[in-house]
């Protein structure tokens, strides 16, 4: 298995030019399909909507991207009954032809890297790194779930012979029809993934994506059908978490759940969910993620991983650094240089070559984050920041500037809530057992990172940090960008359910359930 991004393939295709004439292409060939009306598909058909909804960009809202089908649980209802019928097949189909069928989609997604990528730019905001970043992680979520099904002889395994005439053996088997409910931040990555988990394992699927990012995502689909996914086996159905998403967990006939959101729906989700009867809700949640800058940091390090993990994508990844903890020591100037590079960070129309941040995704962050400034201004200091930006075209998208907060009570709420928005909270610590405890001080435990030259704070803050994905001096992001088969993601206490990470040896049997095989002479 090898990682669809590379520095090295990254960095030739940027010397030769193909990257940005690629994107920019790209750009223009999405411009050009402005203002279609999308349907959905179920049972392997196109359908329609009674009613449209106009889907508009974040980075100026006036550009109508489509027209999108506001699904209603009747459509939820069709897709779940298509699937289950699916099911009776692709339940019973050979993992190598499974596996055949992916490998091809990721193949046909590598190909269209750079059309999927413009959507996400349209669609998020993301600027154009961060956009291919997004669909090089799909991909690479694709073949490593193929490659896991293949290492592991589709989950098969021969057992010991309880007597001389019996022969006995471990059969993981997939549970039927799985609801994927995706959030908007990662519309390529985290749709794929959990899609690829489900179906690869022979399940089948009704996906319900983001109304944030439902281009991208229905052209995902359209690849997998391209693929050889038969009708049926992948379903999606667009409109609101409230009517489509509702459905989806309150049917009987969904066997197991599979969501990436906010912690406030993942545990309503659950809480109807696994009472309706026992059965599988993988949920991976918000975070709220700490990094620790020790006296014996290297603080160029810690400035710039720090700074590209709290404001790269707008604060917008789960993994998103939004709490410091300095020593007191090197506090001010650790500061001071943060800040410096803050203000310079390049904000604007993520299209543009050397944009750092866009926007935020929709009018919904946009408010948050003019009230959590309004929040970090009266009860501390604002260093950087903490203002939306109206300046030229900006006033026509959700355009905000990164924002650094320090002075607030140790309590407080933006030390504690997942904001969602560009604002970095931080503040100093004499002893290191404080900043540890003040790190796990809050119900996530999603990433974290520690910038320290000191070996033994290293093995204190592996012994002792509550978080899903750790990282030690890491200048490139102190908390995101972790990589499929690399680094396996996800989140502890209330940042998941199930503490078995996405793009990792564990995740894939979470969606089978083991039958014991014994025949007998
Ligand atoms: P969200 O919870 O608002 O929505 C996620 C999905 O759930 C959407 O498709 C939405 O329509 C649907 N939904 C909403 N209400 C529903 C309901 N009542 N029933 C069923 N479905 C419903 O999250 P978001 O704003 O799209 O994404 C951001 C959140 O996701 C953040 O909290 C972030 O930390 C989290 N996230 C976590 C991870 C991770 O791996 N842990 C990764 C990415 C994002
Ligand atoms: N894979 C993404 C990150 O690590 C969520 O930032």
């Amino acid at each position: 298995f090898e990682n669809e991004h590379t520095l090295r393939r990254f960095l030739v295709e940027k010397a030769e030019g193909q990257f940005h004439d690629r994107y920019e292409k790209a750009l223009e060939a999405a411009r050009s399909e402005f203002g279609k009306k999308y349907p959905m598909i179920i049972g392997g058909r196109q359908v329609l909507a009674a009613r449209t909804v106009p889907h508009a960009s974040p980075i100026d809202t006036r550009v109508v991207l489509g027209r999108m089908p506001a699904g209603t649980a009747i459509h939820a209802r069709q897709a779940i009954a298509s699937a289950k019928k699916a099911f009776e097949a692709w339940g019973k189909s050979e993992w190598q032809k499974r596996v055949k069928i992916f490998r091809k989609a990721a193949d046909i997604m590598s190909e269209r890297k750079f059309e999927l990528a413009a959507w996400v730019s349209y669609e998020n905001g993301k600027n154009r790194y961060e956009a291919i970043g997004d669909v090089d992680e799909a991909i690479d979520f694709v073949r490593y779930y193929a490659e896991e099904v293949e290492r592991n002889n589709g989950f098969e395994v021969q057992m010991k012979s309880a007597q001389p005439n019996e022969k006995s053996k471990s059969v993981m088997k997939p549970y039927g029809v799985w609801g994927v409910i995706a959030p908007f931040n990662f519309p390529a990555a985290i749709l794929t993934g959990m899609t690829t988990a489900a179906l690869v394992t022979g399940n089948t699927v009704v996906v319900k994506p983001s109304s944030d990012a439902p281009i991208t995502a229905f052209k995902i689909i359209q690849i997998f059908q391209e693929a050889g996914l038969p009708d049926g086996a992948l379903n999606m159905v667009f409109g609101s978490g409230g009517t489509v998403g509702a459905e989806i967990v309150k049917s009987r006939d969904v066997s197991g759940i599979v969501f990436t959101g906010s912690r406030e729906v993942g545990y309503s989700m659950g809480r109807q969910f696994s009472s309706e009867k026992p059965r599988p809700l993988i949920a991976e949640l918000g975070g709220k993620n700490p990094a620790i800058i020790t006296e014996t940091a290297d603080l160029g390090k810690a400035v710039d991983g720090v700074m590209k993990a709290a404001f790269g994508y707008s604060g917008q990844k789960c993994s998103a650094c939004s709490r410091v903890f300095v020593h007191k020591k090197v506090r001010d100037e650790f500061l001071r240089r943060l800040v410096e590079k803050t203000k310079d960070l390049p904000v604007g129309n993520p299209l543009e070559q050397n944009t750092f941040m866009g926007p935020v995704v929709n009018k919904s962050a946009y408010k948050k984050y003019q009230q959590y400034s309004r929040l970090a201004d009266r009860d501390g200091k604002v260093l950087a920041g903490g203002y939306v930006r109206k300046d030229g075209d900006l006033k026509h998208g959700y355009y905000v500037a990164p924002t650094i907060v320090t002075g607030l009570p140790k309590k407080h709420r933006l030390f504690q809530e997942e904001m969602f928005v560009p604002i970095l909270c931080v503040t100093d610590y004499e002893k290191f057992d404080d900043a540890l405890r003040m790190a796990n001080d809050v119900d996530y435990g999603l990433t974290a990172g520690i910038f320290t030259g000191d070996q033994g704070e290293v093995k204190k803050f592996l012994d002792h940090i509550e978080a899903g994905v750790v990282y030690v001096n890491r200048q490139a992001s102190a908390t995101t960008g972790a990589m499929v088969g690399c680094q396996p993601f996800g989140g502890w206490k209330d940042s998941g359910t199930t503490g078995k990470n996405t793009g990792g040896p564990h995740y894939l049997t979470q969606f089978m359930r083991e039958q014991s095989q014994t025949i007998v002479d």
